[in-house]
């Protein structure tokens, strides 16, 4: 994992096609991250670390089995996530005149890198009852913190603004966490 931040500390700068570029010539089933490992903190919620903001956010996540992030919008940020350890689904939405609906799904396992461009509405979860799931993180440009970043909760079909105060772009944030919850915001059709 070291030589990975060096050679991104490197390069500087990069736009979403180079940092594709340079991470699909890393073999991420080698790379040696259990120093910088996150607990976990419970088995309901995943752990995340933050190892460097500068040039592009890196951060390692450590997930329970049958745990997902919450669904939320890329607005104005991209990046990739490369699998580490067991079995990652990335699963995306469209968002079409009100509606909300699963567009596609899919699955990576150790090695794997998954792009997760600007403008994108997805979640990322572990679909495994019993493996973990360990995750690289590189995003651009790196996030203070998650002000103003949406949520969507698709069971009560609610959108949230995350405020500077909150610590996961999660449901299970207080409310005192958020800017605004709207709720009414869509219809979610699932069509699986
Ligand atoms: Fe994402």
């Amino acid at each position: 994992m070291k030589e990975i931040l060096k050679k991104l500390e490197d390069r500087g700068p990069l736009d979403y096609e180079e940092l594709g570029k340079l991470l699909k010539d890393i073999d991420f089933s080698l790379v040696n991250y259990k120093e910088f490992l996150p607990e976990l903190s419970g088995s309901d919620t995943y752990s995340r670390s933050i190892l460097t903001m500068n040039p592009i956010e890196v951060l390692l996540i450590h997930w329970p089995p049958n745990v997902s992030s919450a669904v939320h919008h890329h607005n104005g940020f991209w990046g990739y996530v490369a699998v580490l350890k067991g079995t990652c689904e990335n699963v995306e939405y469209l968002f079409n005149e009100g509606v909300i609906r699963e567009s596609q799904s899919m699955k990576s396992v150790r090695g794997g890198i998954m792009p997760e461009p600007d403008g994108i509405l997805h979640k990322i979860l572990n679909p495994s009852g019993e493996e973990e799931l360990v995750t690289a993180h590189f995003y651009y440009p790196a996030l203070e913190n998650l002000e103003d970043m949406v949520i969507y909760d698709l069971e009560n079909e609610r959108i949230g603004t995350l405020n500077d105060k909150a610590g996961s772009a999660s449901w299970t944030e207080p409310v005192e966490h958020f800017k605004n919850i709207q709720e009414n915001a869509f219809k979610f059709v699932s069509e699986i």
